[in-house]
C-alpha cells in the first residue's frame, strides 16, 4: 500500500495536519472536555456519538465503531485510496511528495532532489571540518568563540566555514559525482554568464539549516566582519522553503512537547544562544514573517507560544503580525519584551540564561496587553479623538478573545483607566462580536447542557476482558507500561484481537517510536482491529496509574489464562476417561468443567 512512500513523509504530513480541522470540513464539531463531538457522517444518528481527539489525532464513533487517523477518515468519507488521501493532505500542507508515488521507477526529478539532499549532508560535514581543522577556518572559529559559542555548540549545530576560494567546493562536489548544474539548482553553487561555477557561500561562517527531520536542506552564511550582506542564505529550492521550515524544530520537538510551550525567535542565532543557556524548547524563523503553516505546526505541539523578537521597531512590527496570526489559529499567545538595544542572543550573552528566563520569558505579556501597549504608541491619549480611536481598537482586540472572563478582565481595566462604564464597553464588545460573526460560547455550546456524553452501550464484559482493555489503553499511552507488560506476560492476552494489537504495539515501540496512536494504527492492516485499537485509545483512563493497578490487571489476565489452561486439561482428561470407558469419572470431570466455565464467565 504505502510501500514506496517513505514512512517519514507519511508521518510528516500527518503531523502537519490537524484532524479536527480536516474533519471539521465535513462534520460540525463541538468541543466538549478534551474531545470534539459531532454527528457521525458514517451512520445516521440524532445525538452525537462521533468523537475526535485533537491530542491523539484520531476519531472514533461510539455508535458504529468506525475510527482511525486523518488518512482513514479521508479514505472512508471520500472513498480515496491511501495514496489519494496522502496526496490531498500533502497539497493542503504544502509538503512535497516524492515522484515515486506514481509507482513507476524513480523519475529523474526525484533522483535529482536526492542528489541535492546528499550534497547538503556532504557539505555540512566538509564546512564543519574546515572550521575546526583548517588554517583558513581559524579566523571564523575565533569569531564564533568571541561571540560566545562553545565548542559543544559548534559541534551540535555543525557550524562550519567555507574557505574563501571559488573552486574548492566546486571541485569537491564534482569529485563526489554531482553535476554542477544540479548544485546550482540546489543553491550551493552560483554561476556566471561564462558558465563558470563558484561556491555561493565562500568566505562565510556556515550555519546548516535542518529540516524537521534533521537533514540539512539549506545554509545560511554569515559574513565574518561588517561586509554586506550580513547573511547570505540558500535560495528557495525543492528542498528548502523558508515559510515551511522552522529552525531547530527537529531538536526542539520533544522539549516543546514536554514544556507544552515554545519560544519563537526571529533568528537562528537566538535559538542557538538559548540552547547553549539550557533553554531547548525554541525555534526560529529565518528573519521572515511567520507563515500560517508554521503557526499551525506550532499549535499542534505547544499549548503556549511565546514570541520573542528583537525589541526594535521592526521586531515589534513583526511580533504584531506573528501574534495576530497565532491568535487567529487559536494559539495561546504571549509576547516577550526584549530591551530595545539588545536582541535575545545578546541579552543571553550579556546576562545569562537564568535572567533571560526570569526577566524576559516569565514576564512576557499576554496577547491583549501586548496589543494594548502596541496600539498606545500610535496615539496621544491626552487628545480625545485619539483616545476614542485607541479605545475602539482595543475593544476590537478584546472582542476577539474567546473567554468571557478574559474579556471582562480587560474591559474592567479599560473602564478604570478611562473612567467609562463597564456596561457600555461590554455592549460595544458584544456588538463587535455579533457583527464579526463570532458566536458566543455560552449560547453556542448547547451540547454541554442538552446532551449527555455519548454513552458507550457496551454489554458488561467479564473482568479479565475489561482488565485487558484497560491495560492496552495504558500501554498505548505509555511505552514503559508496554515494556513492563511485555516482560511479564508478552502476548498472552486471552482475547485474540488483543493479542494482535499488543504484538504490533511491542514491535512499534521496539522500532523506537514514541507513543502516538495515530501513527501506530498505520501499522495495523485489519480494519476491525484498527478500530478496536482506536476505541481503546479513546477510552478515558486516569492520567496517573499506579504500579499496583497495572499489576492487578496483569494478575487478572494471568489467572484467566490458568483457568483456561485448567479447563483445557480437564477436557483432555474427559476425552481420555471416555476412551477408557470410565463413565462415572467422565461424568465427574464433565461436571467440574461446567462448574469452571461458569466461574470463568463470572470473572
Ligand atoms: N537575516 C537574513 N538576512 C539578513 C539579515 C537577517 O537572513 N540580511 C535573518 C537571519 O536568520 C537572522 C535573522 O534574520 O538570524 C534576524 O536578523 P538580525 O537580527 O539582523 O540578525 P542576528 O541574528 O542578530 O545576527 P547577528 O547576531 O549575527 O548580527
Ligand atoms: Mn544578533
Amino acid at each position: 500500500m504505502a510501500g514506496h512512500i517513505p514512512e517519514e513523509k507519511v508521518d510528516e504530513i500527518r503531523r502537519s495536519t490537524d484532524i479536527v480541522e480536516v474533519i471539521g470540513n465535513y462534520v460540525d464539531l463541538k468541543k466538549q472536555g478534551r474531545n470534539h463531538f459531532g454527528l457521525c457522517p458514517f451512520h445516521g444518528e440524532n445525538t452525537p456519538s462521533f468523537s475526535v481527539s485533537q491530542d491523539k489525532q484520531i476519531f472514533h464513533c461510539f455508535g458504529c465503531g468506525k475510527g482511525g487517523n486523518v488518512y482513514t477518515f479521508l479514505m472512508e468519507i471520500e472513498g480515496f485510496s491511501f495514496i489519494q488521501a496522502l496526496k490531498q493532505l500533502a497539497e493542503q500542507t504544502g509538503i512535497d511528495l516524492p515522484d515515486q508515488l506514481s509507482e513507476e521507477a524513480p523519475s529523474e526529478k526525484s533522483q535529482e532532489s536526492q542528489a541535492m539532499l546528499e550534497a547538503h549532508q556532504w557539505l555540512t560535514k566538509l564546512y564543519h571540518h574546515l572550521l575546526k581543522n583548517s588554517k583558513d577556518g581559524r579566523e571564523a572559529y575565533q569569531y564564533l568563540i568571541d561571540r560566545g559559542f562553545t565548542d559543544e555548540t559548534i559541534q551540535k549545530y555543525q557550524i562550519g566555514y567555507s574557505p574563501d576560494s571559488k573552486d574548492f567546493v566546486v571541485t569537491f562536489l564534482e569529485k563526489k559525482g554531482y553535476h554542477p548544474q544540479t548544485m546550482v539548482k540546489a543553491g550551493l553553487l552560483s554561476t556566471n554568464d561564462y558558465g563558470e561555477y563558484a561556491d555561493r557561500f565562500r568566505g562565510r561562517v556556515i550555519f546548516p539549516l535542518r529540516n524537521h527531520l534533521g537533514k540539512t536542506v539549506a545554509f545560511a552564511g554569515r559574513s565574518l566582519g561588517q561586509q554586506e550582506p550580513k547573511y547570505l542564505n540558500s535560495p528557495e529550492t525543492e528542498l528548502f522553503h523558508k515559510g515551511r521550515l522552522l529552525y531547530n524544530f527537529d531538536l526542539a520537538r520533544s522539549a516543546i512537547r514536554k514544556e507544552k510551550t515554545v519560544i519563537l525567535f526571529e533568528g537562528f542565532g537566538d535559538v542557538i544562544s538559548a540552547d547553549q543557556a539550557d533553554i531547548h524548547h525554541t525555534v526560529g524563523t529565518m528573519g521572515t514573517s511567520l507563515s500560517s503553516m508554521q503557526a499551525n505546526l506550532l499549535k499542534k505541539y505547544a499549548e503556549q507560544i511565546i514570541i520573542c523578537y528583537d525589541g526594535d521597531r521592526a521586531g515589534i512590527e513583526a511580533a504584531v503580525k506573528a501574534a495576530k496570526l497565532l491568535k487567529s489559529v487559536g494559539c495561546q499567545t504571549y509576547v516577550a519584551r526584549v530591551p530595545d538595544e539588545l536582541d535575545p542572543d545578546e541579552f543571553i550573552q550579556k546576562y545569562g540564561g537564568d535572567r533571560f528566563k526570569r526577566e524576559i520569558i516569565d514576564t512576557s505579556d499576554t496577547y491583549i496587553s501586548f496589543m494594548m501597549n502596541y496600539l498606545r504608541r500610535d496615539y496621544n491619549l491626552q487628545v480625545e479623538g485619539d483616545r476614542i480611536t485607541y479605545i475602539e481598537k482595543v475593544l476590537q482586540e478584546i472582542a476577539g478573545l474567546d473567554r468571557a472572563v478574559e474579556r471582562e478582565h480587560y474591559l474592567n481595566e479599560i473602564a478604570t483607566e478611562f473612567q467609562l462604564s463597564v456596561e457600555t464597553l461590554k455592549e460595544e464588545v458584544q456588538r463587535i462580536r455579533s457583527q464579526s460573526g463570532v458566536k458566543d460560547k455560552e449560547t453556542k455550546n448547547r451540547y454541554t447542557n442538552d446532551t449527555r456524553q455519548p454513552t458507550v452501550q457496551k454489554k458488561l464484559l467479564p473482568a479479565f476482558h475489561n482488565a485487558e482493555r484497560k491495560l492496552i489503553a495504558y500501554m498505548l499511552r505509555d511505552p514503559y507500561i508496554a515494556d513492563k507488560v511485555q516482560e511479564e506476560i508478552g502476548g498472552a492476552f486471552n482475547i485474540e484481537d488483543h493479542q494482535v494489537i499488543v504484538t504490533h504495539l511491542y514491535a512499534y515501540y521496539e522500532d523506537g517510536n514514541e507513543s502516538d496512536i495515530s501513527q501506530f494504527v498505520e501499522m495495523i492492516e485489519d480494519a476491525s482491529i484498527k478500530n478496536l485499537a482506536i476505541e481503546l485509545a479513546m477510552a478515558p483512563v486516569s492520567e496517573e496509574v499506579s504500579d499496583q493497578e497495572i499489576h492487578d490487571y496483569i494478575t487478572r489476565i494471568r489467572s484467566e489464562q490458568w483457568d483456561r489452561t485448567d479447563i483445557r486439561n480437564l477436557e483432555s482428561e474427559l476425552k481420555k476417561a471416555e476412551q477408557q470407558n470410565e463413565p462415572i469419572r467422565a461424568a465427574e470431570i464433565a461436571m467440574e468443567i461446567i462448574k469452571r466455565k461458569k466461574e470463568l464467565k463470572h470473572h
